[in-house]
Order: C-alpha cells, then sequence, then structure tokens
C-alpha cells in the first residue's frame, strides 16, 4: 500500500490530483486512517508492532504529500511567470492628473481669511438685470459709468429690459442687504465679464466683492479689514497700504487701494513702499444706495470692496500675463508650481 500511495502522489500532475490521493490515503475514509482504526482491535504485543509501522506510513505519506505540493507550487509559478508579459517590477507610467487653478486656489485662501474675521460667503447670478448691475448701485440709465464698464448685453426678451452679464460683483452687495437683516459681513466671490481683452484683460475674470453694513462703520474698519488681509495673504507683515481718493457711484467716500513694493534683485516684491500698485476700489457704502435696499442710511452705514481674484494671483505667483489663466494648459501650471 505504501509503494502506492507514494507512486500515486509522485505521479499527481496537478494539485487537484494531489488532493484526490491525500483524501484516499488519510481522508476520514482513507486506506490509511483504516489501518489507524484497525489499532484498536489488536492485543497489546501486536499493537507494539503494527503501530509504529502504521503512524510511520502516516508520516511517510504526509511528507511525501507536503513536498509534492511544494513542487507543484513552484511549478505553477514557473508556468505563470513564463507566460505573462506584464513585468510588475517596473515603475509605473505617472498618470497625469489634475491640480487646483491658481484662481480656485486664491479664492479658497480669500474665503479662509475672511472667515476668520466673521465673513460669510454670498453669491449671485452671473446673467444679472441692469437694475442690480446699475441702478441700484447709484447708476441710473444715463450714467456715464454705465458706459465705462464695456458691458455685454443679452438679446432682450419681448417687453422687458435686456439682461446683462454681470460687469462687477458689487450686484451682490444689493442682493445682499435686500435678503439679509443688518449687520451684514460678507464676501462674494464669482466671475465677471467686460468687452476687454489684452496680456491684463480677460472678458471673464474673477472679483470678490467684500461688503459689512453695521452701526458706526468707517474708514477706519475698512483700513484695517483690508490691511489685515493682504498681510494674511501675502503673508507678509510688512504690507503698506495707500488709499487713494477715487470714484465709484456706488460708494462716497471712494479709495482706490493701492499696495507698496519694493525691488529686490531687479523685481518688484510686495513689501515697503518705494512704488505703489494699483489694487482694488474701495469705499463708504453710498447711502442711495442703502436706501435703495430699504434699509435707513442715518441708521445703518457700511463699507464696500472689490478685487480682482486673478490680479492678485498673478502677484502672489509672480505671474505677468493674465490670459494662460483661463487657456487649460497643463504645462502652464506645472511652471508656476500648481500640478501635483
Ligand atoms: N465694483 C467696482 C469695480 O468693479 C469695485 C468696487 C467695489 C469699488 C466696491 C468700490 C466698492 O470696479
Amino acid at each position: 500500500m505504501k509503494t502506492d500511495l507514494l507512486a500515486a502522489i509522485d505521479a499527481a500532475a496537478t494539485l487537484d490530483a494531489l488532493e484526490a490521493v491525500r483524501v484516499q490515503g488519510l481522508g476520514k475514509q482513507g486506506s490509511v486512517t483504516a489501518l489507524l482504526k484497525t489499532l484498536g482491535g489488536m492485543s497489546p504485543d501486536e499493537r507494539q508492532v503494527q503501530g509504529p509501522r502504521i503512524q510511520g506510513l502516516r508520516e511517510a505519506v504526509t511528507t511525501a504529500i507536503a513536498t509534492r505540493k511544494a513542487a507543484l507550487d513552484r511549478a505553477e509559478l514557473d508556468a505563470r511567470l513564463a507566460s505573462e508579459t506584464l513585468d510588475m517590477t517596473l515603475p509605473a507610467d505617472a498618470a497625469p492628473h489634475g491640480s487646483v487653478h491658481p484662481v480656485s486656489q486664491v479664492m479658497d485662501e480669500l474665503a479662509e481669511i475672511f472667515a476668520d474675521l466673521g465673513f460669510a460667503v454670498a453669491t449671485g447670478p452671473e446673467i444679472e438685470d441692469q437694475w442690480h448691475n446699475f441702478t441700484a448701485l447709484n447708476m441710473p440709465e444715463s450714467h456715464p459709468a454705465r458706459a465705462m464698464h464695456d458691458t455685454f448685453y443679452l438679446n432682450a426678451v419681448e417687453g422687458e429690459e435686456a439682461k446683462v452679464l454681470r460687469t462687477h460683483t458689487s450686484p451682490v452687495q444689493i442682493r445682499t442687504m435686500m435678503s439679509q437683516e443688518p449687520p451684514i459681513r460678507i464676501i462674494a466671490p464669482g466671475r465677471v465679464y467686460r468687452s476687454d481683452w489684452d496680456a491684463t484683460h480677460t472678458p471673464m475674470f474673477h472679483q470678490i466683492e467684500g461688503l459689512v453694513i453695521d452701526k458706526g462703520i468707517t474708514l477706519g474698519h475698512l483700513k484695517w479689514t483690508l490691511e489685515t488681509f493682504l498681510k494674511a495673504f501675502f503673508e507678509r507683515d510688512d504690507i503698506v497700504l495707500r488709499l487713494r481718493p477715487s470714484y465709484f457711484p456706488f460708494t462716497e467716500p471712494s479709495a482706490e487701494v493701492d499696495v507698496g513694493y519694493t525691488t529686490v534683485k531687479g523685481r518688484r516684491t510686495l513689501g515697503g513702499s518705494e512704488g505703489w500698485m494699483e489694487l482694488l476700489g474701495s469705499g463708504m457704502v453710498h447711502p442711495k444706495v442703502i436706501e435703495a435696499c430699504g434699509l435707513d442710511p442715518k441708521e445703518w452705514q457700511g463699507f464696500a470692496f472689490g478685487v480682482g481674484v486673478d490680479r492678485l494671483a498673478m502677484l502672489k505667483y509672480g505671474m505677468d500675463d493674465l490670459r494662460p489663466f483661463f487657456e487649460g494648459d497643463a504645462r502652464w501650471l506645472k511652471h508656476y508650481g500648481f500640478s501635483a
């Protein structure tokens, strides 16, 4: 029996065949198992002789099966390695993957900075009516400022005034004041549109509007807020601001805000006040605007500002052309460190 079993084990060509032989010998109904069972019926003398023989047989069969199994496993692996052409040890090609766009990055950073200052995020439609985009912002129909904006007008629906692509995020000031009770502290990030095209102007660009409406708000609050936000955004404590008197129909007084720069190794670097770069428009919300939104300007005052997000990104990351922002060229993103 021993030679038969060992021969069958050696002859097993597959793991399945080997398992069948194992069951034949060592399984519940197996021949070796049956022999082991006969030990119980033997006389002690006989058992002393047969016991070690039968145990030896079982051990021999068990060892032979293990040896054969190892050989079959190895053969199977060799066969697989020979037939598979994929070399799993080769490094994989890096698949290109996306990254956050500088504009989104800056918007996220601004939202975070202003959240720390207690500002919520507000939004409004990009297709806007003229009342929100102009009239309520103290730009009546005849107002020359309407022409200044290079507005895109949509075809008018019968009997309705033509809608516009909003030329700035300021209409969100109106929408917020009309729908929320003061005190108000919001920023409104979004796309705006003007018919303009050169290295620093694209027909679509991004702004963030800021609006605070409360009691006893002054220009001092505006300046502190802008200073705090710009220091946090540019991660420099030496940011210096200059408020230059200006004009916007919806603020009075109005101020253009410049940020100081210093020339370091021939490059303009923000910080210090060797020269000035125009950065954003701002001012105290005009009483007429507060009134247009149904609030009493004697009770409520506030400040507003509007800043170009793309411009902030250009300054922060040292980019000198706005157009590639909207061309979707991955090499450009990579050049400025934006691809992961
Ligand atoms: N809306 C103005 C612009 O787009 C910027 C601005 C916003 C100015 C708020 C003052 C107050 O030019």
